[in-house]
């Protein structure tokens, strides 16, 4: 690389943020990494500062201090979290609080930095969306729904901020082994007397098993700093095992309930009669 670029990482605190802000480090960037369990300092070889995407004062601090110290010639946008429960009984709360920090925390954030990436000349973003960006679960509406949200407006942004140099990059993990079940609550009503109980267990115990056993967070780091480094970058970059790259084939290409049919059978195990 010529002359050192620099990177602001959202949500490097831990999981797919940490494994890219170290293997952009790695790679020779400046990285700045921001969480709300950091405090401001410098630890690992990056510069870290406090940031909380669903604050708009907190975001704007973030920036003014990020940018003090050096200029993103990239950000990647890695900040998530998820409520597990049912549609009808996910309270509202707990649906704006995922959405409020999955999607409204990158709109917060490219917000302030789209005018210093038009002010410099160019710039990249990336944005963490998932497979779940592509298509539903059973129990992860709340996360689906903002990682679809997240889907849109990346179309957007890539449309309007082209002409400015400016390029976007929606990344869309499949399971990775990375992820912490702080960042994955149970909505506070699925408890044994739900009418959903049984499925709810069932899909959640799936999840976390595909979650536990998923791909490996260093090399999803490691293909994204590759990425990073390319003079243009690809709209989409899908980082996945091949059933899961399969899983979104099978779900563009198959009428809508065959893919009910499957993703029900796959999730949703009905317990043997004793
Ligand atoms: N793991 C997977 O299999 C997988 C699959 C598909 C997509 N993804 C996506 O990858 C990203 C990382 O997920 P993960 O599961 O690897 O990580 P994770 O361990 O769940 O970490 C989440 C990160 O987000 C930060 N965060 C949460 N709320 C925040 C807020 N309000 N402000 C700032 N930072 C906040 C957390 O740091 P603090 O608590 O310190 O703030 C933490 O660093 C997410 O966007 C997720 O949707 C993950």
């Amino acid at each position: 690389m010529n002359g050192q670029k620099t990177v602001w990482v959202t949500g490097a605190s831990s999981g797919l943020g940490l494994h890219t802000a170290m293997a952009l480090r790695d790679d020779g960037w400046r990285v700045i990494a921001g969480a709300r369990s950091f405090e401001d300092g410098e630890a690992d070889g990056m510069v870290r500062l406090k940031l909380d995407v669903t604050d708009d004062e907190s975001v704007r601090r973030f920036c003014e201090k990020a940018a003090g110290i050096a200029m993103p010639d990239a950000l990647v946008q890695c900040a998530g979290m998820l409520v597990l429960g049912s549609c009808e009984e996910t309270t509202v709360e707990e649906f704006r609080r995922v959405m409020d920090t999955n999607y409204l925390g990158m709109v917060r954030m490219n917000r302030e930095v789209l005018p210093l990436m038009r002010r410099q000349g160019g710039g990249k973003i990336v944005l963490f969306s998932s497979i779940n960006g592509l298509m539903g679960i059973p129990f992860q509406s709340a996360y689906t729904a903002s990682k679809h949200a997240i889907e849109g407006y990346a179309e957007c942004l890539a449309l309007e901020v082209k002409p400015f140099g400016i390029q976007v990059m929606l990344v869309e993990p499949g399971d990775h082994r990375s992820g912490s079940d702080k960042y994955r609550p149970h909505a506070a009503s699925m408890t044994a007397a739900s009418p959903y109980a049984e499925a709810y267990g069932s899909a959640t115990a799936r999840i976390h098993h595909d979650e536990t056993n998923g791909s490996d967070p260093d090399a999803l780091g490691r293909k994204i700093a590759r990425t990073l480094d390319r003079k243009t970058i690809p709209f989409r970059k899908r980082i996945a095992s091949l059933d899961q790259h399969l899983a979104v084939y099978i779900h563009r290409l198959l009428p809508a309930k065959f893919n009910a049919w499957i993703l029900r059978k796959y999730y949703i195990r009905k317990k043997k009669e004793a």
